[in-house]
């Protein structure tokens, strides 16, 4: 009896054993280099090799790097519960005879284009490649956070609906209206615009192409959230500054809705949160784009391959700061509940922010 009672308990620990280590449990590669925890993750491999080598030039975090995730989120966002679409289906690649000619996706045309032959000489969906391409890309930038990905997005079956994707002079309302349709919160938003920490605008004015948001593009810093929220002029009407807000910081732009969406009070102060918090900026872009990057999927058909993508290197001395020549007393307060972070200023002159060179 005793002995029974023993091998019984016994059996249920390694029970509970085997299912620790099937959990930890990774299978080896045929390259006989990698190791996943699912197997059918393995094929990435040789895709991520022609990635970095051919489309990001070895590794960088440049224009190819900002453009790849700016498509993650114009193929995704073309969704809506009222309106249909297939959201990151890849439907902007698929049907881009349609998709790119949508006046927000203005500029779309060239990595859709760079990205296609990647697409035709491997084994993997349009929408599967974007959202792979935009998480690997994002691993380049120093201080990024290794972003999640889902592998088996079948292919589009029809173009996304015309209106779906926000334009830089939409209102706040309109703005939040649109992510509602989509599934997001306001708060949500907030977390998928760290995107912009990382980007440059060609078209918002065409006389300054690759005129960064922040003056740290290379780099997945905080930067963007300080400089959103210094003082800024709104440029009035309609004319070819649309959308376009003058920031103080010399060879930097603003969009006109990320100058609302930080003053909003809707939105101000989670985007105050992010101005001096690493962390936090880092975790809340990997819950907002792993939603983002399902959108119109089932989770639970697609497989986690999140093992694949490679891991960004930390930020280890920079810190939030305010640009030579600007301090404090330049910061438009909006989040009425908690002060600006107190910031030092860089030394020196004002100084002029360069564009980022395109590829
Ligand atoms: C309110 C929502 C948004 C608006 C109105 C908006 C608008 C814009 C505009 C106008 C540009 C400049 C395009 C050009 O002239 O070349 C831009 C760039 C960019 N956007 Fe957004 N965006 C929004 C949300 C997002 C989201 C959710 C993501 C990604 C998750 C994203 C990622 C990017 C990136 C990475 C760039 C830089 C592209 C480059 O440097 O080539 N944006 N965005
Ligand atoms: C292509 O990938 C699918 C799964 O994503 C797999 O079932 C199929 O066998 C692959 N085809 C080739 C030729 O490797």
């Amino acid at each position: 009896m005793g002995f029974k009672l023993l091998s019984a308990i016994v059996l249920v620990f390694s029970a509970l054993h085997a299912t620790r280590a099937g959990l930890i449990k990774r299978v080896a590669c045929d390259d006989g280099v990698h190791s996943v925890t699912n197997a059918a993750c393995c094929a990435l491999f040789p895709i991520i090799d022609d990635i970095q080598e051919n489309l990001f030039d070895g590794g960088e975090c440049g224009e190819e790097v900002h453009e790849s995730l700016r498509l993650t989120f114009h193929d995704a966002i073309g969704f809506s519960k009222t309106a249909g679409g297939g959201g990151a289906d890849g439907s902007i690649i698929t049907f881009d005879d349609v998709e790119t000619a949508f006046h927000a996706n203005g500029g779309i045309d060239e990595i859709v284009n760079v990205q296609k032959p990647f697409i035709a000489r491997h084994n993997i969906t349009a929408g599967d490649f974007i959202q792979l391409a935009g998480a690997v890309g994002v691993s380049n930038c120093l201080g990024a956070p290794r972003l999640p990905f889902f592998l088996g997005r079948p292919t589009a079956t029809a173009a996304s609906p015309p209106g779906l994707v926000p334009e830089p002079f939409d209102s706040v309302d309109t703005i939040l209206a649109r992510f509602d349709d989509a599934g997001f919160s306001p708060v949500e938003v907030v977390w998928l615009l760290i995107s912009h920490t990382i980007a440059a605008a060609d078209l918002v004015d065409p006389t300054i192409p690759g005129t960064p948001f922040d003056s740290t593009p290379g780099v997945f810093d905080t930067q963007f959230f300080v400089e959103t929220q210094l003082k800024g002029t709104l440029f009035p009407g309609t004319g070819s500054n649309e959308g376009e807000v003058q920031s103080p910081l010399a060879g930097e732009i603003r969009l006109q809705s990320d100058h609302l969406l930080a003053r909003d009070p809707r939105t101000a102060c989670e985007w105050q949160s992010f101005a001096n918090n690493q962390a936090r900026l880092q975790n809340r872009f990997i819950a907002a784009m792993q939603k983002l990057s399902v959108l119109g999927h089932d989770q639970s058909t697609l497989t986690d391959c999140s093992d694949v993508i490679p891991i960004p290197k930390p930020l280890t001395t920079q810190v939030a700061h305010f640009p030579a020549g600007l301090s404090v007393q330049d910061v438009e307060q909006a989040c009425t509940t908690a002060a600006f972070p107190t910031l030092s200023s860089d030394p020196g002159p004002a100084t002029s922010v360069p564009p980022v060179p395109p590829s």
